[in-house]
């Protein structure tokens, strides 16, 4: 890493077509550090994408997958940003990992129908959110978990991925 940035590592999560990997993209750039983004961590190692492992084992065995994924990442220690699947801070052994290996947990919010229409914009096959319904209710259920994070940002309409990193630089990194 070129910079320490204090030496925090950061985890970015949210539902799905948030626009965690965006923020992720653009806050490494403003602080010239690495990032990861755990769901293509996950499909380079699979050799395969998320949509084909769920949709092959199933959402359960993917969740596996996923953490033993995170527990590999995280043993790396050259990058310092972290974009997580929209589900993985859903599970408790999930933030367990990462508070036990120290990074500090952001959650991107935004209306559910800011998300989904990035979602349905967007080229990604999303297995959990194939259905706007369906879509909905996880992103009602998450609500509660997802507020566990350490920090919070909103992203309000008129707001892009380059402001929200811009303010979460500002706010976490300074
Ligand atoms: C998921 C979100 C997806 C991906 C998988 C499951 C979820 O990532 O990890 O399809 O449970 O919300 P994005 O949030 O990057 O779409």
């Amino acid at each position: 890493m070129s910079q320490d940035n204090n030496g925090l590592r950061v985890a970015l999560t949210g539902f799905m077509g948030v626009g965690k990997s965006s923020v992720a993209r653009h806050l490494a750039s403003l602080l010239h550090t690495k990032r990861l983004d755990l769901d293509r961590v996950i499909e380079q190692s699979e050799g395969k994408t998320i949509a084909e492992i769920i949709d092959g084992v199933g959402i359960d065995k993917y969740r596996d997958v996923e953490t033993e994924n995170l527990r590999k990442v995280i043993e790396k220690d050259d990058f310092q940003i972290l974009s997580l699947g929209g589900g993985t801070w859903t599970l408790e052994r999930n933030r367990d990992i990462l508070r036990n290996n120290g990074f500090t947990s952001v959650w991107l919010e935004a209306t559910f129908e800011h998300c989904w229409l990035n979602i349905a914009f967007s080229r990604k096959d999303r297995p959990l959110a194939r259905n706007k319904e369906g879509a909905r209710k996880l992103f009602d259920e998450r609500q509660k978990i997802y507020c566990l994070a350490d920090w919070h940002f909103i992203i309000r309409s008129g707001l892009n991925s380059y402001d929200i990193a811009k303010q979460i630089r500002e706010e976490i990194f300074s």
